[in-house]
């Protein structure tokens, strides 16, 4: 990652490839525009309908004359509009725009200077600034005269004098939160058969390193543990499931809390066999999974002070000869059974498995993530996640944690009375319940049977996880998001406070 720095400097003179200003709608000038327009001689832009200070809007200027090479105006959209999500996502618009700049310097975060923008900064060009180079098997030659494109090096954020402190705490804070979700975002990008669940198990461990007391279960550990979800989603695969228990345990805990998430590595449906597109992009049907360990990887360096348990549930939903089938019964740790009417509704059988381990332990919350519907998608399109849970208040927590994450989260009702098709006329409940619509919800109510009556949240960020790239936008690039990291490291920072 780029390293970020604070300084006082006078736009005019600090010394970087780019210097980014923002410019508000209309072509309101924001901090540091009017000076360096001074400096170039000009009396104002061209405002023109490809560059009038909207949001998704940038205009490079070269800049004769300053310590810059150039200058990039980005837009903020209406004044009266702008708040740290907006400054996120112009942020991710000039990195993207800035892309071949080795050092960056920037004014946006000085319309307040506080930390929320600072840190909305940060974390846009962090995110925006990524680039994913590991597949590529020949020398990039896409850069000016056949050399690969720059990486960002280094990013200035100026600030004034009195806020120098401020701003490199905040930029600490961002870094590590932008680590985290890149962490998430690289393994949802990993190509399915570099992440099959063993593999997958290990990348895990690595990532979070000595943060956590790393326990795998592995299949014969799951058989005689009767992980029954787990065993019965990954036996049509070659690569048989994990259980990856991450134990954060830091001295004099204020609270405990699990999070669990679901691990697919790869969703073929099963039998169930998914057809025309809906089996592409199922490589990040491990999202859940993936924001959980990165969440865990970042805990010790963000001090927080509450014992977390993170459960990812890995398996590969694949049709193979041993595959489980439709009319099958399989049993749930604890012992609930479920009847397996498609075995496409997978991921609520393995993270049942999860949330009943996790509940057994009484922690004073339980919270899941999970690609888990396309239902959520046909509600809330991919721009949010649904949060549905047992709790009003846990629910309210997560919802505040978003907001300052700055990820999009729309509760869901888990009305009880759909609950009635879940029922089986073989086995404790069903795992499709057919019928009422609502998919969304009755997945939440399956969940909900295996949470012990701990207070529970169930994140379904089937929509948000994954953009393809005509949904990408400012700091949200195509493929992996890491939807969800910040949002749980925003809650979890509150609860231990
Ligand atoms: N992984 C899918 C959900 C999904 C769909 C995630 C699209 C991201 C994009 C999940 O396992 C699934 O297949 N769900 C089924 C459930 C149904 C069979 C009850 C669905 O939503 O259609
Ligand atoms: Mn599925
Ligand atoms: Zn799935």
């Amino acid at each position: 990652m780029p390293t970020v720095t604070a300084e006082a400097a006078d736009p005019r003179e600090v010394a970087a490839d780019l210097l980014v200003v923002p410019v508000f709608k209309g072509g309101i000038e924001g901090p540091g525009v009017q000076p360096l327009l001074d400096a170039l001689g000009l009396e104002g832009f061209p405002v023109t309908p490809s560059f009038r200070g909207d949001i998704d809007q940038s205009l490079e200027l070269a800049a004769p004359g300053l310590a810059v090479r150039s200058v990039l105006l980005v837009g903020l959209g209406r004044m009266d509009q702008v708040a740290p999500e907006r400054l996120r996502h112009a942020a991710g618009v000039a990195a993207v725009a800035g892309r071949g700049a080795r050092r960056v310097a920037t004014t946006l975060p000085q319309l307040d200077a506080g930390p929320a923008s600072v840190e909305a900064v940060v974390e846009g060009f962090l995110l925006g600034a990524h680039t994913d180079r590991r597949f590529r098997g020949r020398p990039d030659t896409s850069g000016p005269g056949g050399q690969p494109v720059a990486d960002l090096e280094e990013l200035v954020v100026l600030v004034p004098s009195s806020r120098l402190d401020a701003a490199r705490q905040a930029i600490a804070h961002a870094s590590t939160t932008s680590r985290a979700t890149l962490a998430a975002q690289d393994l949802v990008n990993l190509p399915p058969d570099r992440k099959r669940p063993p593999e997958l198990a290990d990348r895990i461990a690595a990532l979070v390193g000595d943060t956590c007391e790393v326990v795998v279960r592995d299949e014969a550990a799951l058989a005689a543990e009767g992980f029954g979800g787990l065993l019965a989603v990954g036996r049509g695969s070659s690569a048989a499931p994990r259980l990856v228990e991450l134990r954060y345990r830091p001295a004099d805990p204020l609270g405990s809390v699990v999070l669990v998430g679901k691990g697919i590595t790869f969703d073929t449906g099963g039998l169930s066999l998914k057809r025309g597109g809906a089996i592409t992009e199922m490589k990040s049907d491990m999202a859940g999974a993936a924001a959980v360990a990165a969440v865990c990887s970042v805990l010790a360096d963000l001090d927080v002070r509450l014992s977390v348990t993170g459960l990812c549930a890995l398996a590969e939903n694949m049709p193979g000869a041993d595959a489980q089938r439709p009319d099958d019964v399989v049993t749930i740790h604890g012992g609930t059974t479920v009847e397996v009417l498609d075995t496409d509704a997978e991921g609520r059988l393995v993270l049942a498995d999860a949330l009943d381990l996790g509940a057994a332990s009484q922690p004073d919350a339980i919270v899941d993530l999970a690609t888990l519907t396309g239902s959520v998608i046909t509600a809330l399109g991919q721009y949010a996640g649904g949060v549905l849970g047992s709790d009003a208040e846990l629910v309210d927590e997560l919802l505040h944690a978003a907001g300052v994450a700055g990820e999009d989260l729309w509760q869901l009702p888990l009305w009880p009375g759909l609950e009635r098709w879940l029922e089986s006329p073989v086995a404790d409940l069903n795992n499709t319940a057919d019928g009422p619509g609502g998919g969304t919800i009755t997945a939440a109510l399956f969940l909900q049977r295996f949470t012990r009556g701990v207070p529970w949240a169930h994140l379904d960020i089937a929509g948000p996880a994954f953009l393809p790239p005509e949904l990408a936008r400012g700091h949200l690039r195509p493929g992996g998001t890491g939807y969800g990291v910040r949002t749980l490291l925003a809650w979890l920072e509150r609860r231990a406070a």
